[in-house]
């Protein structure tokens, strides 16, 4: 048997950050550091050195974001600060001390006006601050450090919430639809939705297969918020209203890609992990909150 990979996670009390903490906990496959900002702010490039200088991680996890994506337009500075030098800094460390360097990317780096999944080969185009400063991150990342993962991720739902949206898409529905309140969801925007606890399984296979380079990571299928906030109310059987809405009718300070839905052609169809269907993901998630 081989030793435990020696991981530092950052941004570990995230939302995904929280599902890779469990699902690293499992096995004996991982020894992870976990850090919150309290351990580590990566804006900080001395006190990044000082976390992981001298210390032997093999892997380095870059999961901490700034992801209000409307509070981006305005806090451009902030945006940059955290999604593109944070990432410098964490890469840089990483490379110094020879460890791999993860970094967690976003959907939206790509631009959105095309009616298929986006593949790692295709050339990313952001329309908001949030993307831009994420594909920053990106090619920060690639040009510091020649061993990387990059990990794109789509419209993500995880059992910690957002720490930085306050919550997530699935429990805003299911809280309106309780308490009564009228539901307006988008109907022309489509994505990938993507239970976190999937992308740290997905993540788990990467590291042990040695993957590097771009990959893309959501459960199969494509829908528009409007399918999906539907599809939550019907598994968590809760039979309220939604208003289909046209996206001109909900105006945001970002622009938002029409379409970010992801696809691997990276990921071996034949392998024996598969990212599930995010309608099959989505009610693990429910079941796991106890909504079924
Ligand atoms: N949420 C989505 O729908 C979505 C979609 C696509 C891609 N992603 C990407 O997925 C990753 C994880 O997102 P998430 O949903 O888990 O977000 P999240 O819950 O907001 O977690 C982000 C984490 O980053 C930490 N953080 C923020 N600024 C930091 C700093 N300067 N130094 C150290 N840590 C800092 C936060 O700590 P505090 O809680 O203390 O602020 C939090 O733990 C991010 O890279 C994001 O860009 C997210």
């Amino acid at each position: 048997m081989s030793n435990p990979l020696k991981v530092a996670l950052i941004g570990a009390n995230g939302q995904l950050g929280s599902d890779i903490v469990s699902h690293f906990a499992q096995g004996d496959r991982y020894q992870l550091t976990a850090l919150t900002r309290t351990d580590i702010d990566i804006c900080d490039a001395n006190a990044v050195d000082r976390v992981l200088s001298g210390r032997k991680f093999d892997v380095v996890i870059n999961s901490a974001a700034y992801v209000r994506v409307d509070d981006c337009e305005q806090e451009v500075e902030r945006a940059f600060n955290v999604n593109a030098i944070g990432a410098l800094n964490v890469a840089r460390a990483s490379r110094d001390i020879g460890a791999l360097c993860v970094y967690v990317s976003t959907d939206y780096v790509f631009h959105g006006d095309r009616q298929v999944p986006y593949t790692e080969s295709d050339l990313p185009d952001p329309i908001n601050v949030y993307g831009t400063s994420k594909l920053t991150g990106e090619y920060l990342v690639k040009q510091t450090t020649l061993r990387s993962l990059i990990l794109r991720i789509s419209s993500v739902f995880g059992k910690a919430g957002a720490s930085g949206k306050g919550g997530n898409f699935v429990e805003t529905i299911i809280k309106k639809a309780k308490a009564g309140d009228s539901l307006k969801v988008v109907d022309d925007m489509f994505m990938s939705p993507t239970y976190t606890y999937d992308v740290a399984r997905l993540l788990d296979e990467l590291l042990q297969a040695g993957t590097t380079g771009i990959m893309h990571g959501a459960n199969a299928g494509i829908c528009s918020w409007h399918e999906l906030a539907t599809e939550i109310l019907r598994l968590a059987n809760i039979d309220h209203p939604i208003e289909s809405i046209p996206t001109s009718a909900f105006p945001t300070k970002a622009k938002r890609p029409m379409n970010s839905a992801l696809v691997s052609d990276r990921l071996n169809p034949s392998a024996a992990f598969k990212m599930r269907s995010w309608q099959d993901a989505l009610t693990a998630y429910l079941s796991e909150k106890s909504y079924l």
